[in-house]
């Protein structure tokens, strides 16, 4: 809502300075445009008087004057009756700009896999949204939910699941947790209890999920992954019951799972009466196709599928959500129960709502074009300077994987990187098993800047080739 204000002259903080290049009303037109797009002033709000304004500042009348006439032109202000200025009502959202979020001074260039932009992060439209929430909330709202999570925030997320991941879902089968961390261990706890003893994790893979396999009192098995996803055949001559995989954009290799792979995986599970647990962690973003279905609209009786907002907004929000079958949910929310009563109230309400107004949607499509682009940055500069690397990765996602040159020592060009200051991660932090395979690296692109990616491929040139 615009303040509205009575009988006085709104007194709105605009500084010019006089020291710098450009005149004064150029200055003051770039001010007010900063601070309607901003939102400091808002749509319908009253702006003081052209000679209120002149004598605040200490400039002509007409500077100000002619200030107002170009902003209405440009669609920011109306002149309505009685020569009274205000922001334009018709002001889209869309105008108003990104929140900067301030960077910590980060020394050198940092190809950190997983880590979205972070400076991206859509803040003023979480705040919307959690406004929109405190002003909605009811008084259970405020008490302990529902431990599976709010009834709406499921709704909403059973019928994006169904709409991008072509998820097979009912609501009832959706619980909110705290990401996908919180949500793999639910679900190993619950799969443990229902007699679960081994694990298979995809090597190589997440370099933490070994752990958590093993800190659920569960025992990991590695199995290889090529060019096709997770080997099935290897899979079978293993133990285990239960696999954990990232099938629409595999980490870190990045290869998306063949579609027969999908099929062999589907015959185990049936065979072993297996549970497959898909990580959809960075499922939204994929740039020349559409976004490959998820495995759990497959066989929804046999996959539990995780997903969480921490690629798509920020992992600060630890929100995720499980799709487990019929005859897992139950006991998963009951962990969840047992485990904190509940992800926090307000902050569903908020995401359903950015769901809902269509933000979260716009937000990703923002985003898929952001990250494009760093793609590119990254395909082109790795084509310019280390010509014979070959890149795996890049349909989807913001990591790719690219083999270095046999007989090439992994660590000691991670070590040489580093002292230049660019900051690599080798493909053998994600062994599991560590042998004497392939040397690669690991970029993480979606937190740094096109010119980034540029400078530090080009700076690290010679230690690829
Ligand atoms: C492959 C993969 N899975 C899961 C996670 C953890 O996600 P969350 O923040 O939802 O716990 C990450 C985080 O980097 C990841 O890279």
């Amino acid at each position: 809502m615009a303040v509205e204000w009575s009988g006085l002259t709104p007194e709105i903080m605009l500084h010019l300075d006089r020291g710098v290049r450009g005149t004064l009303g150029a200055q003051l037109q770039e001010a007010l445009r900063t601070a309607i797009r901003s939102g400091r002033l808002q749509a319908g709000e009253r702006l003081p008087s052209s000679r209120k304004l002149a004598a605040d500042l200490g400039v002509s009348r007409g500077l100000v004057q002619g200030t107002y006439e170009q902003l209405a032109a440009e669609g920011y202000l109306t002149a309505t009756g009685g020569g009274t200025t205000r922001v334009a009502l018709a002001l889209r959202q869309s105008t108003v700009e990104q929140v900067t979020l301030s960077s910590p001074v980060e020394a050198g260039i940092a190809f950190v896999p997983g880590r979205p932009d972070l400076g991206s992060f859509p803040m003023r439209d979480w705040l919307w949204a959690w406004g929109e929430a405190a002003r909605t909330a009811s008084r259970s709202d405020i008490g302990y939910g529902e431990a599976a999570g709010s009834p709406r925030l499921r709704d909403v997320l059973a019928s994006y699941l169904q709409r991008v991941r072509a998820a097979s879902i009912s609501a009832h089968d959706v619980i909110v947790c705290n990401g996908f961390t919180q949500g793999l261990a639910l679900t190993l706890d619950v799969l443990r209890e229902q007699g679960t003893e081994t694990v298979a994790v995809e090597d190589p893979g997440h370099p933490q999920m070994a752990m958590h396999v093993r800190r659920a009192g569960l025992t990991p098995v590695p199995v290889p992954v090529d060019a096709q996803g997770v080997r099935v055949g290897e899979l079978r001559r293993t133990p285990a019951t239960a696999v954990i995989l990232t099938p629409a954009h595999q980490t870190p290799t990045g290869v998306v799972l063949a579609p027969g792979r999908r099929q062999e995986l589907l015959r185990w599970a049936e065979e072993r009466d297996g549970v497959m647990i898909e990580d959809d962690y960075d499922s939204e973003f994929r740039y020349d196709r559409r976004p490959v279905g998820a495995l759990q609209g497959l066989a929804p009786d046999r996959v539990v599928l995780i997903g969480s907002v921490s690629k798509s907004l920020g992992p600060t929000l630890r929100l995720g959500w499980i799709l487990a079958p019929s005859h897992l949910a139950p006991a998963i929310a009951e962990e969840k129960h047992r485990s904190d009563r509940g992800s926090p109230g307000l902050d569903q309400l908020a995401l359903t709502r950015l769901i809902e107004s269509g933000r979260y949607d716009a937000h990703l499509r923002r985003m898929r074009r952001a990250y494009a682009a760093k793609r590119v940055a990254l395909a082109e500069a790795l084509r310019r300077h280390a010509p014979h690397l070959r890149l795996t990765g890049l349909d989807a996602g913001f990591h790719a994987a690219a083999a270095l040159p046999e007989g090439t020592d992994e660590a000691a060009v991670i070590a040489a990187a580093g002292r230049r200051s660019i900051h690599l991660h080798g493909m053998r932090r994600y062994r599991v098993d560590r042998g004497s395979e392939p040397p690669a690296v690991v970029f993480g692109f979606g937190d740094l800047s096109e010119h980034a990616i540029r400078s530090g491929i080009a700076r690290i040139a010679d230690l690829l080739r």
